[in-house]
């Protein structure tokens, strides 16, 4: 399991990275007027399967973790009242979920039949609003509670 939070962690760094990315790109690509390139296509399609990967492996934690919900609360802890399990059964998989849907349509703008100008501009806001519900949803070493390092064993 040591293995997996190390993968889940390590693969925030490459999603922000491709998504970052993403984001400049479309950005550059409705203001400029340019033609949906494919290059860009792929970004978005590697974007989008980092963001399914993290997911895949988000979801066995969430279940079979240290934290799984297949091991239970300990004895007279409440889910919802405690803030580590809130976090993590609940906010995290919450928010992360919403933002990779929003990145999976943002990815799809590719695939619809509407200007490359749309495509790029629609991509540049779901991928956007993605980016900070992730951000607001990392679990980063300064917050009290929850934190964890920026990078895994640190
Ligand atoms: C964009 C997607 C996501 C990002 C960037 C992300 C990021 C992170 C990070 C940085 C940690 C801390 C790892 C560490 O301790 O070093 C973490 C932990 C965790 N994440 Fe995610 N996560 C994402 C999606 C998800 C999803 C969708 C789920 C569940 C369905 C999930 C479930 C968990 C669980 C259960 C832990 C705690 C693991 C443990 O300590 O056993 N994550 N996540």
């Amino acid at each position: 399991m040591n293995f997996l939070v190390a993968l889940h962690s390590w693969l925030r760094w490459i999603l922000l990275i491709l998504l970052l990315v993403s984001i400049v790109k479309s950005l550059s690509g409705f203001i400029g007027k340019k033609a949906l390139s494919a290059g860009d296509k792929k970004l978005w399609l590697f974007t989008m399967i980092t963001a399914h990967t993290t997911l895949l492996v988000g979801l066995i934690l969430l279940f079979f973790g240290t934290f799984g919900i297949t091991k239970g609360v300990p004895e007279g802890v409440s889910v919802m009242k405690n803030a580590t399990y809130r976090f993590y059964w609940v906010e995290h998989p919450l928010m992360m979920i919403i933002a990779i849907a929003l990145i999976t349509v943002g990815r799809g703008q590719a695939k619809k039949s509407i200007s490359d100008y749309n495509k790029y501009k629609k991509a540049f806001w779901f991928f956007l609003i993605a980016l900070l519900v992730i951000l607001a949803a990392i679990p980063w070493p300064f917050r009290t509670e929850i934190g964890r390092a920026f990078v895994p064993g640190m």
